[in-house]
C-alpha cells in the first residue's frame, strides 16, 4: 500500500506493505534510529513517538496508522542545530546516562508540557510513567523536565 505522511515537518511517500510496524518503518526504511526497540511489547516507552502531537508507541503500530497524520521523531526536535529545551535541560541536569530511553522520555516530556506548561513533580512523574530508565532513578529526569517547563515558561521555545 502507498502510504502518505508529514515526518519531522516533510511530507513523504512510501510503498509499505500493510503489515510493516512503525518501529521498522521510521528505523530501517527512513534511517531514523532515534526511535529505540527494546520490549517489543508496549512496556518501556523506548520507541515512543509523537502522532499529532500525542505519545504513540511505534512497536504497536501498524505503518498504516501514519496515512494522513503527523509525525515527530526525536530527530524532528532541534531547528536549525539548536537542540529543544527539553533535549538541553536533559544535558544540563544529567539526566542522560546509558541513552536507551532518552529519546522517548524527551518526546513524552514535549508532549506532556504542551499540556501541562508548568506540571508539579508528581504530574511529571505521571506523565513519564510509561517510560522505563534503567540507569538514572529518575531524580534527574524528573529535575531536568521541571527545568525545561521553566525555560520554555520564559520564552525558550526551542
Ligand atoms: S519497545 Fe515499544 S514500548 Fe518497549
Ligand atoms: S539512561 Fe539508560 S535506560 Fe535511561
Amino acid at each position: 500500500m502507498k502510504l502518505r505522511f508529514v515526518l519531522n515537518g516533510e511530507s513523504v511517500e512510501i510503498e509499505v506493505r500493510p503489515d510493516r510496524r512503525v518501529v521498522d518503518l521510521l528505523r530501517e526504511d527512513f534511517g531514523l534510529t532515534g526511535t529505540k526497540e527494546c520490549c517489543g511489547s508496549g512496556e518501556c516507552g523506548g520507541c515512543t513517538i509523537l502522532v499529532d502531537g500525542d505519545c504513540r508507541l511505534s512497536c504497536l503500530m501498524l505503518a498504516a496508522q501514519l496515512h494522513g497524520r503527523e509525525v515527530v521523531t526525536i530527530e524532528g526536535l532541534s531547528r536549525n542545530d539548536r537542540l529543544h529545551a527539553v533535549q538541553e535541560a536533559f544535558m544540563e541536569h544529567g539526566a542522560v546516562q546509558c541513552g536507551f530511553c532518552t529519546p522517548g522520555m524527551v518526546l513524552a516530556a514535549v508532549s506532556l508540557l504542551a499540556r501541562q506548561p508548568r506540571p508539579s513533580r508528581e504530574q511529571i512523574r505521571e506523565g513519564l510513567s510509561g517510560n522505563i530508565c534503567r540507569c538514572t532513578g529518575y531524580v534527574k529526569i524528573v529535575d531536568a523536565v521541571e527545568a525545561a517547563a521553566l525555560k520554555l515558561a520564559n520564552g525558550d521555545r526551542r
